[in-house]
């Protein structure tokens, strides 16, 4: 029986779930693939702690680089997550002729060009299921059964710390930041919470999706990305009231040789599925023009779910390699050469609905200023509300807008926030309710 020798890199959560799939499901992976899959060296820099799972003496090193030019390695899993060091590992890896499997969306989306590149030269693979929507094997799904299709936008609700603390916001009227210890105490936050809350991991999968789906370069930073940081409880249940919850959406969709590319806290109507996915639960809609909508949803973080996703793509590579046909699917699912340079068109552009919450002193006349100065700027309101008068100075007053185009809201926004009533800035939550 042929064995393929695998590295792990990185012994944290995602590496602890992993290993418990090597352990748990051996004889199961051995007979699915026909061949034994065995896990020669685990690398992290920290070899003391216990992770609850037993380890065969000498198993585990704090030195990478023996991992690294270890010729029997033929597999490396890399889970340290980051820019550095996983960069320069993954590079030495592919050079010294490894196969990659990543769950890395980070790295992948500053320097996935270099990495694919570098693997496309050397002759292997760079996997990364895990990298978007954990356990959802949404990679695969893009690249190989609906890679028949031209696609025309893509949705996802990519962060399942954002989606854990906006639902217990809604559900039981939380406060964020007790919810966001809870989420990096269930091991879904990424070491830097800010990369969960402030929209940055979404943007990061973000970017690795539309180069899936639309075939073309991304640079990270030209993606809008806005957190939920300054979402209230009240937005959440003003947005009940009026028929919509709130998700951190990704949004991509094509316009000829332009791509909308934006990451922001959305309203979706309630009834819609994407508004139905809660919790630590992650989905993606891709539109494809012969598979028209498809729906992919499960745990998009968390030790097993991710460790699923990583070991999918470890299956894959020994199939591969079994068969001599490595490096079969490019990382990106067509080759560098090919990508396409689409620009992403920008925010000032973009057409939507808008919410906006003003916060006013009550006086007479107040609504009408704010609504004249919107009508200026060719905003047209679709209903308001002044939800609650209250005996304090500052009392909120919503409007729904219809679509405007951002540049103008923009412009509006700056003119009323300087009127003497407003008490704090305007808060703007846009609106997606045309899902295609
Ligand atoms: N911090 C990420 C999340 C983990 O909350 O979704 C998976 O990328």
């Amino acid at each position: 029986m042929q064995n393929i020798k695998v590295g792990l890199l990185g012994f944290g959560t995602i590496g602890t779930g992993v290993v418990r799939v090597f352990q748990q499901n051996h004889d199961l992976l051995a007979n699915r693939l026909g061949a034994s899959l065995e896990l020669v060296r685990i690398a992290d820099l920290d070899t003391t702690t216990d992770r609850g799972v037993k380890l065969a003496p000498g198993l585990l090193t704090d030195d990478a680089r023996a991992l690294l030019n270890d010729p029997e390695v033929q597999i490396v899993i890399e889970l340290i997550g980051g820019y550095e060091p996983a960069r320069t590992f993954v590079l030495e890896a592919i050079r010294n002729g490894k196969h990659i499997v990543t769950a890395n969306k980070a790295l992948l989306a500053m320097h996935g060009e270099e990495i694919f590149s570098a693997a496309e030269e050397a002759g292997v693979s760079v996997m990364f299921e895990a990298a978007v929507a954990g356990g959802v094997p949404v990679i695969s799904a893009i690249k190989e059964n609906l890679g028949a299709n031209n696609y025309s936008a893509l949705y996802g609700i990519l962060n399942g710390t954002c989606n854990y603390i906006l639902t217990e916001m809604d559900e039981k009227g939380k406060d964020f930041s007790d919810v966001l210890a809870e989420a990096q105490k269930q091991g879904y936050a990424e070491a830097d919470p800010t990369f969960d809350v402030e929209g940055i991991d979404t943007a990061h999968k973000l970017a690795l999706l539309l180069s899936l789906c639309f075939g073309t370069k991304v640079d990270f930073n030209d993606i809008y990305t806005e957190g939920i940081s300054k979402v209230t409880a009240i937005d959440i249940e003003y947005a009940r009231d009026f028929g919509y919850k709130l998700k951190l959406l990704a949004i991509g969709k094509r316009d000829g040789d332009k791509i909308e590319a934006r990451v922001h806290p959305t309203m979706i109507p309630e009834d819609y599925p994407l508004a139905a996915i809660n919790g630590v639960f992650n989905t993606v809609r891709l539109v494809g023009d012969f598979s028209g909508p498809v729906m992919l949803s499960g745990y998009g973080a968390g030790m097993d779910a991710t460790a699923s996703a990583v070991m999918g793509d470890v299956l894959s590579v020994a199939r591969d390699l079994q068969t001599d046909c490595s490096a079969r699917m490019p990382a990106l699912g067509c080759p560098q050469s090919q990508l396409a340079n689409y620009t992403i068109k920008p925010m000032e552009q973009v057409v939507t609905p808008y919410y906006l919450r003003f916060n006013v002193k009550d006086h007479p006349g107040v609504l009408a200023s704010i609504a004249g100065i919107l009508g200026k700027h060719e905003i047209s309101i679709e209903s308001m509300v002044q939800p609650h008068r209250h005996e304090a100075e500052a009392v909120p007053i919503v409007f729904m807008t219809h679509v405007a185009e951002e540049r103008n809201v923009i412009a509006a926004l700056a003119e009323i926030n300087e009127m003497d009533v407003i008490q704090e800035e305007t808060l703007l939550i846009r609106i997606e309710d045309h899902l295609e």
